[in-house]
């Protein structure tokens, strides 16, 4: 299986990217690393055992990372998550210990460990940990395999501000760390995750699953769906950050072009927008596959099948 490190903000979106990549035995989850975003870190901490727990998997390792973007303030999102970040059903408190090491110090010393090229980064909340990996242990950088990660978007422009989404706005320094890694990236912008909606018949499939489970990723995405159901109407929500994970098992699900991606640090109306090259206009070379499309009924097929093994 490819190796892979699971680096959330758990929010509804990443729980359920964190159950697929568990029901998945093309991936070996080596440890789940939980930074500051949607909630403060002491909740994606727990989120993420809560989501280990409910699938069975106390045996993840779940480790505590940063609880601050690198320069700024955290901005967290509980109008869309709720005060848990978790909102939508209850489940009871995890047993699960956390693990001792900080999520950094995980980072360096897996990516040290394993061998070169074979470990990959999912990162689906805001970039600080890898960046603050990357800038302690830069020999790390050249022995990441690759990055998938939900962040940023081009026609779909903002969802936290006009011009930038969430995962990059709240720590746009720690995403020019990784944009500029020369690593190659996989980025699922919101062009992507805005096209796989939690429709009726889709959470309906969730729930139909008759596990506890299907019922808890189902109530989740009910909740999400109270937010955005304003925006994206009876469509339902984005179910954002399970498109990495899907990426991997199912690569050719998505579609996208190769091109230049540019953070924005210091904007006047802008801080946080990934300036992405789709028109190849700028000349700068290329930094990352930027996906734009993606085949929504198979996302969701894939997704309900595999959330029906937990
Ligand atoms: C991203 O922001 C968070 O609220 C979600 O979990 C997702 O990672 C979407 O902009
Ligand atoms: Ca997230």
């Amino acid at each position: 299986p490819r190796k892979i490190i699971i680096d959330t903000d758990p929010g509804q979106d990443d729980a359920v990217a964190i159950l697929l990549a568990l029901a998945s035995p093309e991936l070996e989850v080596l440890g789940i690393t939980c930074v500051a975003g949607n909630v403060p870190l002491p909740l994606t901490s727990k989120n993420a055992r809560i989501v280990c727990e409910l699938a069975g998997r106390d045996d993840v390792r779940v480790f505590s990372g940063c609880e601050a973007p690198l320069t700024r303030q955290l901005v967290t999102a509980e109008h869309v998550h709720g005060k848990t970040g978790l909102d939508g059903i209850d489940l009871p408190d995890p047993v699960m210990p956390l693990q001792d090491a900080h999520a950094v110090d995980f980072l360096i010393e897996t990516l040290r460990a394993e061998p070169s090229g074979s470990v990959t980064l999912c990162p689906i909340g805001p970039l600080t940990n890898i960046a603050t990996a990357f800038r302690h242990a830069p020999d790390i950088v050249g022995r990441v395999a690759e990055i998938v990660l939900m962040g940023g978007a081009y026609f779909e422009v903002g969802n936290v501000t006009p011009a930038a989404e969430f995962n990059i706005y709240v720590d746009p320094e720690a995403a020019d760390i990784v944009f500029r890694s020369g690593l190659p990236i996989v980025v699922m912008p919101l062009d992507v995750t805005h096209k796989v909606l939690t429709t009726r018949a889709r959470v309906e499939a969730f729930r139909g699953l008759g596990t506890k489970v299907g019922h808890s990723v189902a109530s989740w995405t009910d909740f999400f769906e109270r937010f955005d159901m304003a925006k994206y109407g009876s469509e339902g929500a984005p179910l954002h950050d399970p498109c990495t994970i899907a990426y991997l098992l199912k690569p050719d699900l998505f579609s996208g072009r190769h091109i230049n991606v540019e953070i924005e640090t210091e904007g006047r109306f802008t801080t946080g927008m990934t300036v992405a090259d789709w028109w190849r206009v700028s000349g700068r070379a290329a930094n990352a596959m930027f996906m734009g499309d993606v085949d929504a009924e198979g996302f969701y097929t894939l997704l309900t099948e595999r959330i029906g093994r937990l």
